[in-house]
């Protein structure tokens, strides 16, 4: 990394030759596939959906991830890394889950929406806790506050689009699928 100078400081030096910079940035690859590994999957699961506010979310949460995706791969280049992504078995797992409440469930239910949004909320909150930690060892690492900047513009995207199914359950999806017969 280079400051304003152009030149590389002697304490980035050392940082850069941290285990923790490199576990930094082997997150920072885990979240950049885990990102386009969504961009892939979520029209699926938009295309899935029962209601119009979840269908919605869906949609909306899809053009965040894309500017998610930008935004990592700002950072790789800050870093002068390059962006190549690492497959995150966790995203992975949580996504094939959401594909098997769509296949378990009715077309046209509401029980498929309340199943979309248990899967959609899992895969905020692996997100949220991994932007929180890059944010956490970005500060720690005394890396550039544009980078944190741009961790926590992600970060919060994740909580508003976790708050917004938790709306959208409470809504009115849980009451009308509880009505729903097997
Ligand atoms: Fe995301």
């Amino acid at each position: 990394m280079k400051n304003k100078t152009g030149n590389t400081s002697q304490g980035e030096m050392e940082m850069k030759d941290s285990a923790l910079f490199e576990l930094f940035v082997s997150e920072l690859r885990d979240i950049y596939w885990a990102e386009k590994h969504l961009v892939k999957n979520l029209p699926k699961m938009t295309k899935a959906a029962t209601s119009d506010d979840l269908r919605m979310a869906f949609m909306e949460h899809l053009e965040k991830t894309e500017q998610q995706v930008e935004r990592l791969e700002e950072i790789f280049q800050m870093l002068d890394k390059r962006a190549i992504g690492k497959r995150c078995e966790g995203i992975d797992g949580i996504v094939e889950e959401g594909k098997e409440k769509i296949e378990d469930t009715e077309e046209g239910s509401l029980t498929r929406d309340a199943g979309l949004i248990s899967a959609g909320q899992k895969i905020e909150h692996y997100e949220i806790a991994t932007y929180g930690t890059l944010k956490t060892l970005a500060a720690v690492l005394q890396l550039d506050d544009e980078i944190i900047d741009l961790l926590t513009e992600s970060l919060e995207e994740e909580k508003s689009a976790d708050m917004k199914l938790t709306e959208i359950a409470e809504g009115h999806v849980n009451e009308d699928a509880s009505e729903e017969e097997r």
